[in-house]
């Protein structure tokens, strides 16, 4: 028996029941081969493609330049790293917003072209039509709600969302509206504790919190941010695991200190 066919792979299904059984579930981001190789090793149950790739990937200020070509392409570099996490691709900024049709055309892309095994999108009550279509076409939904990053235009700003009253009950809102439309679970990004908490005991869907306190089903991070190669950004919802950037940046230097030296090829190193 290969090493391959003993991987269980995390699918929708095993998140529901982690939910069910108090599991908390891990996702990280990944962009590439290489890192989405090194992730899925290190036990995430889910890697998203996130549309963050704007950002960490292509330096953007936002996320909105990022287009579905692009994404799929992210997407196919990761699918080939790995075996068992469940695949997630965010549909990008204008690829689902304007009508269903166009939605499902940009999942079953993001699907067929990508591999993903699941799209991610932002928004409640206002895309539901391209969220019941893309349901409806037999492909899982992860919802997001909260800081929608696409709409940062629209907020204006980065700062936690759903502090006030009117915004917390329309999110509250939208989540029942997104387990009623079939998503299979739901990210809620930099809002207060006490609400997510809330969210995630009302709903039988996983919630996968960013920036949502601890009571979330799940967690998510930027995997850049996460291993610190991104020194710019440090919300207070981030838990740095390394610093990549100074080991890094420390590594290049050394490497140009050993060849300028003519240290670099040595003997050893040489044909
Ligand atoms: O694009 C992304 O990385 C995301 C996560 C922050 C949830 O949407």
């Amino acid at each position: 028996m290969s090493v391959h066919s003993e991987i269980k792979k995390i699918t929708t299904e095993t998140l529901r029941k982690m939910k069910f059984d108090k599991e908390k579930i891990t996702m990280l981001t990944a962009y590439d081969y290489t890192t989405a190789k090194m992730v899925d090793e290190g036990g995430v149950d889910s890697i998203l493609i996130g549309d963050s790739a704007a950002n960490v990937m292509a330096g953007f200020e936002t996320t909105l330049p990022i287009t579905l070509d692009q994404l799929i392409y992210h997407t196919q570099c990761v699918v080939r790293g790995v075996e068992r996490a469940l695949i997630v691709a965010d549909l990008p900024f204008g690829s689902y917003q304007s009508n269903s049709e166009k939605a499902l055309e940009s999942a079953v892309r993001m699907m067929k072209e990508g591999g993903a095994h699941a799209v991610k999108i932002e928004g409640g009550i206002e895309i539901q039509k391209s969220i019941k279509k893309i349901v409806n076409a037999g492909i899982p939904v992860m919802g997001h709600l909260g800081l929608t990053p696409q709409s940062i235009y629209q907020f204006g700003t980065y700062k936690v969302r759903a502090k006030e009253d009117a915004e917390a009950e329309k999110l509250f809102s939208d989540a029942k509206l997104l387990e009623e439309l079939g998503c299979f679970a739901l990210v809620l990004e930099k809002i207060p504790a006490d609400l997510a908490k809330k969210v995630s005991e009302s709903i039988s869907i996983p919630t996968i919190g960013i920036g949502a306190g601890p009571d979330c089903d799940g967690q998510v991070l930027v995997y850049q941010d996460m291993v610190g190669m991104n020194q710019g950004f440090s919300p207070k919802f981030l838990r740095r695991y390394l610093d990549l950037y100074t080991e890094i940046t420390g590594a290049v230097s050394q490497y140009v200190k050993d060849v300028k030296a003519v240290d670099f090829p040595n003997k050893n190193e040489s044909y």
